[in-house]
This record gives C-alpha cells, sequence and structure tokens, in this order.
C-alpha cells in the first residue's frame, strides 16, 4: 500500500475545479427543491433555506457526484442523489447544536438555526429538511422506481435507529464516560461514516450502474474514509479556531464528549486517519484512475483545516 502524500498542486486545483463546480449544481438543486415563501408556514420554510443555503463543504454531495461518475453516471444523474442527502445531513446539524444535544450558537460562520430562529422553529425545520430529502428520492429527477426504492432504503437506513440517529444516542450517552477505542469507532462510524458510505452507495445507484464489484469497493473505501472523516472533525475542534471553523472549537472538551483526541491523543488520532485514507485508496485502486476525485477527496477529508 502506498503511504499517503500531501496533495501536489495539480491534483488539488483539480479538485478545486470539481468541487466548486459540483458544488455549485447542487446549490441550484437545492433552492430548486425547497418549498416556496408561500407555503402555509413562511416562517419554516426561511428556517428552512436558513440552514440549507447556509454554507458547509457539501462533502456527501461530492462523494455522490464522484461516485456517479465513477460508475459511468452523469453530474446530471447525481443531482437529486446529492441533493436528498444534504438536506438529511443539514437536518441533522440542525439537531445536534440544539440545546438539547450539543447547544451550539455557531454553524457555518453563522448563528445556529435555533439560535437566529428559535428552539421550535429550528425542530420543525430540521423535521422537514429531513422529510424533503425522501420527497426528492421519491418523485424529483428521472430515476426508475427501482432506484428511487434502493436511493430512500440506503439513505433510510444510513440515517435511522441502525445508523446516524444511533450513533447521535451513543454520543449523548457517552459524555463524560471513558469509551474502549473499539466503542469509539463504533460510535464515530454511526454517527458519521453511516452518511458518507450512504453518499456514495447512492451514487453508484443513481448512475444505474449494477456492477456489484465496484459497489462494493466504494462502499469500503466510504467506511473507512467516513471514520477518518469524524476523526478529523475530533482533531479540528482541538486545534482549530472557530473563525476557520465556522463552528466554536474546544466544543468537545467543554462537554466531556468522547473524541478520538481525548482518547488517544492527538500524534495517534492523525495517524489512524491517515492509516484509514491510504486503506480508504487501496480499497478502490484497482477500479478508480489515478485522477479519480475520490482519490483526492480521500486526502482532502484528512488535511482539511475546517
Ligand atoms: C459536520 O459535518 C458534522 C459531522 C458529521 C462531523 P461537516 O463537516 O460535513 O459539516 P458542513 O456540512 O461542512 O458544515
Ligand atoms: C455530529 O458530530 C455528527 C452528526 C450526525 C451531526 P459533531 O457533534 O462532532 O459535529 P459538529 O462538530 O457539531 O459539527
Ligand atoms: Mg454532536
Ligand atoms: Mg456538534
Ligand atoms: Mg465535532
Amino acid at each position: 500500500m502506498l503511504p499517503t502524500t500531501p496533495l501536489m498542486t495539480s491534483e488539488f486545483s483539480d479538485l478545486q475545479v470539481f468541487m466548486a463546480e459540483r458544488r455549485q449544481r447542487v446549490d441550484d438543486a437545492i433552492r430548486q427543491s425547497l418549498p416556496s415563501r408561500h407555503s402555509p408556514s413562511a416562517r419554516l420554510t426561511e428556517a428552512m433555506a436558513y440552514a440549507a443555503l447556509g454554507g458547509g463543504k457539501r462533502i456527501r454531495p461530492l462523494l455522490v457526484y464522484a461516485a456517479c461518475e465513477l460508475a459511468g453516471g452523469s453530474a446530471e444523474q447525481a443531482d437529486v442523489a446529492a441533493a436528498a442527502i444534504e438536506l438529511l445531513h443539514t437536518y441533522s446539524l440542525v439537531h445536534d447544536d440544539l440545546p438539547a444535544m450539543d447547544d451550539d450558537d455557531l454553524r457555518r460562520g453563522r448563528a445556529t438555526c435555533h439560535r437566529a430562529y428559535d428552539e421550535a422553529t429550528a425542530i420543525l425545520a430540521g423535521d422537514t429538511l429531513h422529510t424533503l430529502a425522501f420527497e426528492l428520492l421519491a418523485s424529483a429527477g428521472n430515476y426508475s422506481p427501482i432506484q428511487r426504492v434502493e436511493l430512500i432504503q440506503t439513505l433510510c437506513q444510513a440515517a435511522g435507529a441502525e445508523g446516524m440517529a444511533a450513533g447521535q444516542m451513543q454520543d449523548m450517552q457517552a459524555e463524560r464516560q471513558l469509551l474502549t477505542l473499539a466503542a469509539l469507532e463504533e460510535m464515530h462510524y454511526l454517527k458519521t461514516g453511516r452518511l458518507i458510505t450512504a453518499a456514495l452507495k447512492m451514487g453508484i445507484t443513481a448512475s444505474g450502474c449494477n456492477d456489484v464489484s465496484l459497489a462494493s469497493a466504494v462502499e469500503e473505501y466510504g467506511d473507512r474514509i467516513g471514520l477518518a472523516f469524524q476523526i478529523q472533525d475530533d482533531i479540528l475542534d482541538v486545534v482549530g479556531c472557530a473563525d476557520a471553523l465556522g463552528k466554536s472549537s474546544g466544543a468537545d472538551e467543554k462537554l466531556g464528549k468522547s473524541t478520538f483526541p481525548g482518547l488517544i491523543g492527538l500524534e495517534a488520532s492523525r495517524q489512524r486517519a491517515r492509516q484509514l485514507c491510504d486503506q480508504a485508496c487501496a480499497a478502490i485502486s484497482d477500479r478508480a484512475p489515478p485522477n479519480s476525485p475520490l482519490l483526492t477527496l480521500a486526502r482532502y477529508i484528512i488535511e482539511r483545516q475546517h
């Protein structure tokens, strides 16, 4: 296995172009999908738009596009799946920031949804971003009925009681507890990894490709890079600053969260993230060309500073 090397300037500029173009696409798809201000509650639709259009790295959509394109599909085929998973992720952030959960004031460089509006509105905006994600998969775009069922199933399973929500529950229960490394990895995999892997699976489904071995290689990549993503999130909470992160730093320690740096230290956390990145890239090395955005995105995920 080749050891992780930092992103070269040329790879980085290709990735920048890929990211800028696909972010624009998914932002357009999200904007078009949001209910109009003339809906029965203008306040609710405004809060949904505030949360959904307020920045964010759009990593999960980028993974949908990259997987769809690797499987021979077009960016257009990926648009709806990319918008749906980002709406679902945005709901998870709105609820994660609530006083009953992480009680955060800052998200994506501005006031969290419940600070900009109020708690009840933020809860409902989260609920409706969640249902909108499934509505899109059920009825928007040009997917076949079988693709729609597969997309919905993948997203439900990743977000529900055996996925992200379970991880969030474990995260709350693990405050001020000493977890084993295996328990911490499971929690991180559930709360963050499951949606990352779902993004990749959804990209393959959206492409219409039925290559089972490609799907399983890409899923293995997702499982590794998803865990690495949350490890880097934990690291940035320690070493980052709020201005760069767009969210508060030092929040995990304040709440007594179970994190990688808290359990094994910063350097071992960085090493584990690098190892997972190498394993992720190795899982797709036979299938992805050297310039595949999936390979550069893996490194971006562990090198990002916000
Ligand atoms: C933050 O996710 C929550 C985690 C699962 C770690 P992101 O770091 O993808 O947040 P945005 O979407 O870019 O704001
Ligand atoms: C959140 O993890 C994971 C989600 C499912 C939203 P964190 O609580 O660490 O995310 P941040 O640091 O607030 O973005
Ligand atoms: Mg949290
Ligand atoms: Mg949080
Ligand atoms: Mg965090």
